[in-house]
């Protein structure tokens, strides 16, 4: 446990609350909603000018705010169990049900993620009037510092912030991971876990462009804004027993530095230095086995114009020319399956990625060994809970994070 450490010791100590609530994004509001709504006193602390900031640029200003397919196959963690007993206690339904409450329009874009038709802005709305409504107190431009055990029963805590010191029973840490460091991220929460003694899984951005090697940039990056509908997997995974294997059927985007797109933020997350990855770049379809029934069509013309059906025309020429200078001259069959299976296997040894400046979340985080499923409260301090991106359980791409967020807050909202 945390001692003390060497502060100012005028220091004000300004209040006692049930509840103090560190950071204001998306599992913090929710967390002060639902303890509010228990009738205990609850303060809300937010270092930026405003509350819900990242739900404000979340889904492209339209919040993609959760998605009906959600399970615990959804998310990456060291526990890949630990998600399941709160996103069972607090479902998209639930949320839905919030979100109409408040009279907001929504619809499904694609694979079952619901943005606003509105604004983001109706999200962060509906959470303040929560908030009011449930008497919690919000204080934004007030940092937290750091967090320490007393033994001054009932307050087990003080929060150290940049007004004062406030007495605790309970601390829900809710600061976000390190992604957008702009938009208000700082390390705050690992610190606090640490100085309680919990372990962090060392965090990553996820959910971000990746950067090409110098040689693939130099084949590519000139094609950059091209796009195609592909398979991406990890080119290695240890897979779990009964686990599904991991494989987005998504867009693929080249950028001026790598790859971008839903399908490459997706297996970003299951990247790490080092690793490969595969990319079918005509998912479900044989391209040039075609050939091999039309031998009078077994030329690069023709492969070309049987690649166009798959691949924007920049792309296509692209990959012919540079298949064409190793490829098939004689075109057997052989070589012609194999370029087939190089168009369906294209590999990918990222260089690294654009780092927390453009990661949309940060994976890693609090470990769940010491955290309680079912109300994210630490085992190692009774009264301390982790909760949203903090944690190690990181969502895919796709309103994944956000119930996240929603169904942590709930879990630990209900019981601080
Ligand atoms: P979050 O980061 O939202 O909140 C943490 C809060 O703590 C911040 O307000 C921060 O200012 C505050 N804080 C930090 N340090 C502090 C300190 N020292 N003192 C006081 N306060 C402090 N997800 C999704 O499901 N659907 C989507 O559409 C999107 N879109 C999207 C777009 C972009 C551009 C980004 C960057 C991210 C997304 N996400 C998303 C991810 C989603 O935004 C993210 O998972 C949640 O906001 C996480 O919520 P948290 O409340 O855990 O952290």
């Amino acid at each position: 446990m945390q001692k003390e450490t060497s502060r100012e010791p005028n220091r004000k100590m300004n209040q006692h609350y049930d509840v103090v609530i560190l950071g204001a994004g998306a599992a913090g509001m929710m967390a002060a909603i639902e303890s509010g709504k228990r009738g205990r006193r609850t303060l809300l602390l937010e270092h930026g000018e405003r509350v819900g900031r990242k739900i404000l640029i979340s889904g492209g200003g339209r919040c993609n705010f959760t998605n009906t397919n959600v399970t615990a196959d959804n998310y990456l963690s060291e526990n890949p169990h630990f998600s399941r007993s709160a996103l069972a206690r607090y479902t998209p339904r639930d949320f839905i049900a919030l979100v109409q409450k408040h009279n907001i329009a929504f619809h499904e874009k694609t694979l079952g993620q619901l943005f606003c038709d509105g604004s983001a802005q109706q999200i962060v709305v509906m959470l303040e009037a929560e908030c009011i409504a449930a008497n919690v107190e919000t204080r934004t431009s007030t940092a937290v510092e750091s967090v320490s055990a007393t033994n001054a029963e009932p307050h087990r805590f003080l929060v150290h912030t940049s007004s004062g010191d406030i007495a605790a029973n309970s601390v829900i840490v809710a600061t976000g991971g390190l992604s957008i460091p702009k938009m208000g991220a700082t390390g705050i929460g690992y610190d606090i876990a640490r100085a309680f003694q919990h372990r962090i899984v060392e965090p990553r951005p996820a959910l971000v462009p990746l950067i090409f090697s110098a040689n693939d940039k130099s084949l590519w990056c000139d094609l950059s804004g091209l796009s195609a509908e592909v398979i991406a997997t990890p080119a290695a995974t240890t897979k779990r027993r009964n686990a599904k294997p991991i494989a987005f059927r998504e867009k693929l985007l080249i950028t001026h530095r790598g790859i971008s797109g839903p399908a490459a933020l997706q297996i970003s997350s299951y990247w790490k230095p080092g690793a490969s990855l595969h990319v079918d770049l005509a998912p479900k379809v044989e391209v040039f086995t075609s050939l091999l029934n039309a031998s009078s069509g077994r030329h690069w013309n023709a492969a070309y114009a049987a690649l166009r059906i798959a691949l924007p025309a920049r792309l296509a020429e692209r990959w012919i020319e540079l298949h064409a200078q190793q490829g098939p001259g004689d075109w057997t069959n052989n070589g012609i399956a194999a370029l087939e299976a190089d168009l369906h296997t294209w590999t990918i040894a990222p260089a690294g990625t654009e780092g927390f400046e453009k990661a949309e979340v940060t994976a890693g985080g609090v470990a769940t060994d010491e955290l309680d499923a079912r109300t994210l409260e630490s085992k190692l301090t009774p009264g301390l809970f982790f909760i949203g991106e903090i944690v190690d359980v990181t969502g895919w791409l796709g309103g994944y994070n956000f119930q996240w967020a929603w169904a942590s807050a709930v879990a630990a909202g209900t019981t601080a």
